[in-house]
């Protein structure tokens, strides 16, 4: 039995048998929509291999239940990159996911926003990203499966219906491309501009590596930004991590308006 099996049968014994539809990755400060699942709350440290979620703002739990009448696995705490050097370090909970059964993902994060149309507040619906920070979770991936097709990545059907759920919420979701640098250190200005240049509307530390492997693992995939600051060089404001965590709750009740009106149309 691999590692992934294995782990996911103790999560349905803890959870339930019922096959999971959704994953949901949340990014710093958003997880209050975690203790809104109805069924159980699994601490990473009872998963082997899970990761130590060691980024404060994050809630190291897997919440398995429905929420909104629909099965999903949330993931209240996420590895990033640039905690160890491992650009898959997502790889087991999504393999986990998917033995779970998943066929979707949905991976929230905090992010600077490059357009002023779009401030600290707003939500922004992924339609695409650019990997700036070259690195890659396949790195090492002995099969053919590694070549994975990356257009429409970000799935049509899947942003349709979040635009949808947005629009019947009252609340703008406006697309944009978002730009990974790998962090921990914020971007330059002058890094800023040139990714502006290059087309990235957002920038974040995280999700492209996990949008990556989902896509590897057949699972469709969308992603939601919740713009936390103006990124670097935007506006006089002083990024920090602080600042994040203090602003992600200005958009996070609007993301989980989104979210649950998506998952409660999807019944
Ligand atoms: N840059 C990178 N990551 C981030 C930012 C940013 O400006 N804001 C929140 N996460």
């Amino acid at each position: 039995m691999s590692r992934s099996a294995d782990l996911a049968r103790l999560v349905r014994d803890r959870g339930g048998s019922e096959p999971v539809s959704h994953g949901l990755i949340l990014g710093s400060g958003l997880g209050h929509i975690a203790g809104e699942v109805q069924g159980v709350a699994i601490d990473y440290a009872d998963l082997p291999g899970f990761p130590h979620a060691g980024v404060s703002g994050h809630n190291p739990k897997l919440a398995i239940g429905t929420l909104e009448g629909v099965r999903v696995a949330v993931f209240g705490g996420r590895a990033h990159y640039y905690e160890r050097g491992h650009a898959d370090a997502m790889r087991l909970p999504l393999d986990v996911l998917k033995a779970l059964g998943a066929d979707r993902l949905i991976v929230t994060n905090a992010a600077g926003s490059l357009r002023p149309d779009t401030p600290p507040g707003s939500l922004m619906l992924l339609s695409d990203h650019i990997n700036f920070s070259g690195l890659n979770p396949l790195i090492g991936e002995p099969s053919d499966a590694r070549f994975v097709p990356m257009t429409d990545a970000h799935d049509p059907a899947m942003r349709a219906a979040l635009r949808t759920a947005a629009s019947t919420e009252g609340l703008d979701l406006p697309e944009g491309v978002y730009a990974w640098y790998s962090g921990p250190s914020f971007e330059t200005p002058a890094e800023i501009r040139a990714i502006r240049t290059l087309g990235a509307d957002a920038v974040g530390m995280s999700t492209v590596p996990e949008v990556i492997l989902a896509r590897f693992l057949g699972l469709r995939v969308a992603a939601v930004s919740v713009i936390t600051n103006m990124a670097a060089g935007m506006s006089d404001e002083k990024i920090s991590h602080e600042h994040t965590k203090a602003m992600a709750p200005l958009g996070a009740a609007k993301l989980e308006r989104v979210l649950r009106r998506y998952l409660r149309d999807l019944v």
